[in-house]
């Protein structure tokens, strides 16, 4: 069942995304080789917590830490810890939080230090896609067409889309109807209607598109072991278009946009 958000509800799920936004601002600031995942999580766990609110993915379905840190050929879903962070290194780093009785969620893919040009090529491509994907994120549209529009994307590029892994509705819980896959058909899959709250997230590999899980039940890599990078926002269909409640701006402005 899909949840239809009130004008006053996406409001509160934009107070919860900017507070997302600028945790990951904080995060960014602490990117640079020797830094490890953890000390990256505890900056977000405490920003979040200043702030009157929880992490929104500590403990959802017994997940460990406040951010997923994956690194290089991790696609989503790393654990933070020891991992002392590396020049040439890529680390995505999402985040949730939960607010006022509404959840937050983005993810941003940064840089430590210089990486190789096929790499900058992939973060590149992946954040562009998602806002191809939010193009087509309006009402008269389907889920397909934002699928259809980032797999086209990415795919021009010779990189490959993920998809087991998918976006999501989001409100009141974290993981809401419907799906958002980052693959698909124009035309097809629900229709895309004023009031949706959505969370687009394409997961997009420089090899091959398939995955493999960790032994710890939550981390996501390639199976080729070839890097993968993942950049997700928050947004709310309205009668305007897309309109989005997460930003990278903050990040931006303290993070090299190298890409
Ligand atoms: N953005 C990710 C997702 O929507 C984060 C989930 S991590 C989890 O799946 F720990 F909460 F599962
Ligand atoms: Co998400």
């Amino acid at each position: 069942m899909i949840h239809y958000k009130t004008a006053e509800e996406i409001e509160l799920l934009r107070a919860s995304n900017q507070l997302v936004s600028k945790t990951l601002a904080e995060v960014a600031k602490r990117i640079s080789p020797g830094v490890t995942t953890l000390e990256l999580d505890q900056v977000a766990e405490e920003f979040i917590r200043d702030h009157a609110a929880v992490p929104g993915f500590l403990g959802y379905k017994g997940y460990p830490k406040t951010l997923c840190t994956s690194v290089n050929q991790q696609v989503v879903h790393g654990i933070p810890s020891g991992y002392v962070l590396k020049e040439g290194d890529i680390v995505s780093v999402d985040c949730g939080v939960l607010f006022q009785g509404y959840y937050g969620d983005s993810a941003y893919t940064f840089t430590v230090g210089e990486v190789a040009d096929r790499v900058k090529q992939l973060l590149k491509t992946t954040r562009a896609s998602l806002y191809k994907g939010i193009e087509n994120a309006r009402e008269g549209k389907r889920v397909g067409d934002i699928g259809n529009a980032i797999q086209e994307y990415c795919e021009r590029e010779k990189f490959s889309v993920v998809r087991e892994m998918v976006g999501h509705g989001i409100g009141k819980s974290l993981h809401e109807s419907p799906e958002v896959p980052n693959y698909g058909r124009k035309g097809h899959g629900p229709r895309l209607q004023e009031g949706m709250v959505i969370c687009i997230e394409p997961m997009i590999n420089m090899g091959r598109k398939d995955i493999t899980q960790d032994a710890d039940g939550w981390t996501i890599q390639t199976a080729d072991r070839l890097p993968s990078a993942h950049f997700e926002h928050c947004v709310a269909i309205t009668k305007n278009g897309a309109e989005l409640l997460s930003t990278f701006e903050y990040i931006e402005a303290v993070h090299n946009v190298t890409i």
